[in-house]
């Protein structure tokens, strides 16, 4: 017997911190996948191997423990997800997993819940269980937020769902975006990972040392936010680049940029992208590139920093194989 679910990570477009206030965001699931393979095995241990992040150990539910065989702590973390979701599925027999991770991690590409998600599909799935889409999410959302104590409900969603979404005001609702307008991405990746609860404390500070102009900001984000979901229903390729660029702007008037982030958001313009911003909290991590008919050229500079992907829309949520 062997199952396998996959689920895609996330790109954040829009809102970003701005959201920690309450503000709109707009999110993509992206076409880097986490793959979950589980197969049964003689005796009652469940045996996890992630080959790309070179790590491997075993899951002890009782003792609610992860014994690593190989790799290193920082490193340890993806199996405490994957611990957390066994459990919420209170699978009783041995297995052996594998993850194939095409979503780096650390890069504020959603990495945990793409593996979070796929995790929960593919042991609900070996047990004989077929969990609806909506339990899926809370499962994760619930895995999420043990693991990490705060947790919004984008990356999980997404993962779960796929697509585009417009997350609103005071985050009551995820509405799906039907989207006709191409939106090919390019991810310039640098490792120096920013630390998000460190950024939203940071720009907690700040708006609590200038409140007025800070509060001006995050009703400025939430202003292009929503001209930003107006910009892809309408297909208008030009506004949807400037408002990024928009948006860059004021996450460097939060704090949240680095020089790094800002000479591969400028050297990404330069190469020909329609607008480039940071993607999720900063201070490290990850920009895009919104690139029509430039993804070669702007790759090619990018990959100049760091290292630099393409990345596409996915449709596809959540998918057993
Ligand atoms: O870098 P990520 O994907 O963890 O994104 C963080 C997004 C923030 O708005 C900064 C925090 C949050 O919880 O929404």
């Amino acid at each position: 017997m062997q199952v396998t679910a996959s689920a895609p990570g996330k790109i954040i477009l829009f809102g970003e911190h701005a959201v920690v206030y309450g503000k709109p965001a707009i999110a993509v699931a992206v076409d880097r996948r986490a793959y979950v393979t589980v197969q049964n095995r003689e005796d009652e241990q469940i045996y996890v191997e992630v080959p790309d992040l070179e790590v491997s150990g075993y899951l002890n539910l009782e003792e609610n423990e992860v014994k690593l065989e190989t790799g290193d702590k920082t490193k340890k973390g993806i199996l405490i997800y994957m611990l957390k979701s066994i459990e919420r599925i209170h699978a009783g027999s041995g297995m052996n997993i594998h993850v194939d991770l095409n979503v780096p991690i650390g890069a504020g590409l959603g990495s945990s819940a793409a593996i979070t998600v796929a995790t929960i599909a593919a042991v609900s799935k070996f047990n004989g269980k077929n969990l609806s889409l909506e339990e899926t999410a809370r499962k994760a959302h619930e895995v999420e937020l043990e693991v990490q104590g705060a947790a919004s409900p984008i990356d999980t969603t997404l993962s779960t769902y796929g697509g585009i979404i417009y997350l609103s005001k005071n985050a009551d609702a995820l509405v799906p975006l039907e989207v006709n307008m191409e939106m090919p991405l390019v991810v310039g990746y640098t490792s120096k990972r920013g630390n998000t609860g460190e950024l939203v404390e940071s720009v907690r500070k700040r708006r609590e040392n200038y409140p007025d102009a800070l509060n001006l900001i995050l009703d400025s984000v939430e202003a292009l936010t929503n001209n930003a979901k107006e910009a892809i229903l309408q297909n208008d390729e030009k506004r949807f680049g400037e408002l990024m660029n928009i948006n860059h702007g004021l996450l460097d008037a939060m704090g949240v940029n680095t020089a790094e982030l800002s000479r591969m958001v400028y050297a990404a313009r330069e190469a020909g992208a329609k607008g480039s911003k940071i993607t999720g909290a900063g201070g490290g991590g990850s920009i895009i590139a919104y690139c029509p008919g430039k993804t070669e050229e702007v790759m090619e500079e990018l990959n100049t920093f760091e290292k630099a992907f393409n990345a596409n829309v996915s449709e596809e949520g959540v998918k057993i194989h």
